[in-house]
């Protein structure tokens, strides 16, 4: 069953103006309930204008978008409540910070759902907890918190909206590389648990490939393909030649794969390359030493 679903969308910047540019052309594509889908692409692929439409912030030049089977444009006006269902969490959250304390900011989102005040401090708490954001973080001032720091109490503050789809644009751009696993880590926790479905933009497809149970192609504007992690890896060459980089372990494996050395799955993470040469070395007789 799919949650979100698009047919024929297409958007165009700045239509009838010299600057007219076409950056989603005739996108058609469904997004199943649950898990979590990458979307990759070269900067300018329209990734980012892509999952704008998810939440009604852009409305399609042409084509439609469905949540749950209802066109969210019925009748030309937006989906009740769309914005609390499809949460969006901006490339750099944390400019957009601007409440006075950490506990407001996380808080706002839950509050512009009039939800009860008991109802709110449940979920700020829980939120923060998701995210090691400590009970005395809550009072002070977000702007004195590091960068990392502050990136988490925006993504908590969409969470917290506890939205059916929430959706992160680069979430892990700027970060270094702790930074970015424990990001990716706290996104495949809180998927897990909650049942939400979880939508990653990212440049990254080595990022991608411990994360994305599915995966989203774009290619100037347009859908290159969407399916199975697993088979858009082996799409490796094609990829690359839109100027994306595949893992280093994946082009190690099409290295192997040029001298007959033939594995049975695609390998785009380190653990699963270490279990594709045991099964290997196994199945060879020799002894891998392990
Ligand atoms: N506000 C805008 N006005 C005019 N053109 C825009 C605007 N935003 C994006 N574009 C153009 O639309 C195309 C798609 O841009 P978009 O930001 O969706 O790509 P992206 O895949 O998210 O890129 P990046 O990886 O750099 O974030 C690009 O050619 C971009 O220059
Ligand atoms: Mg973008």
């Amino acid at each position: 069953m799919s949650i979100l679903k698009t047919e024929n969308l297409t958007y165009i910047y700045g239509s009838g103006t010299p600057f007219e540019r076409k950056a989603v052309d005739d996108v058609s594509l469904e997004i199943e309930k649950g898990g979590i889908t990458g979307v990759i692409g070269h900067t300018g692929s329209g990734k980012s204008t892509l999952i704008q439409h998810f939440n009604g912030l852009l409305k399609p030049s042409s084509g439609k978008i469905f949540l749950d089977g209802k066109d969210i444009w019925e009748n030309g006006k937006i989906m009740p409540g769309l914005r609390f269902r499809v949460g969006l969490v901006f490339q750099y959250p944390e400019y957009q910070i601007f409440e006075d304390t950490v506990y407001k900011d996380i808080a706002y989102g839950p509050k512009n759902m009039k939800l009860n005040d008991a109802e709110i401090k449940n979920r700020v708490l829980e939120a923060a907890d998701l995210f090691g954001i400590g009970r005395e973080m809550l009072n002070r001032s977000p702007f004195e918190l590091s960068g990392g720091q502050k990136r988490r109490v925006a993504i908590a503050g969409v969470m917290a909206m506890k939205p059916e789809v929430i959706i992160f644009d680069e979430p892990a751009a700027g970060l270094d590389p702790r930074g970015r696993r424990s990001v990716f880590e706290i996104i495949k926790s809180y998927c897990r648990s909650s049942g939400c479905t979880v939508i990653v933009v990212s440049h990254s497809m080595e990022d991608m490939a411990g994360l994305a149970d599915r995966i989203i192609v774009m290619n100037r504007g347009r859908l290159f393909c969407h399916d199975r992690t697993p088979e858009v890896f082996s799409k490796a060459d094609q990829i690359s030649a839109m100027g994306l980089d595949v893992p280093q372990i994946t082009k190690v494996f099409e290295l192997l794969r040029k001298e007959n050395i033939i594995f049975k799955d695609e390998v785009y993470t380190v653990d699963h390359a270490v279990k594709m040469i045991l099964e290997y070395l196994a199945e060879k007789g020799g002894d891998s030493g392990c």
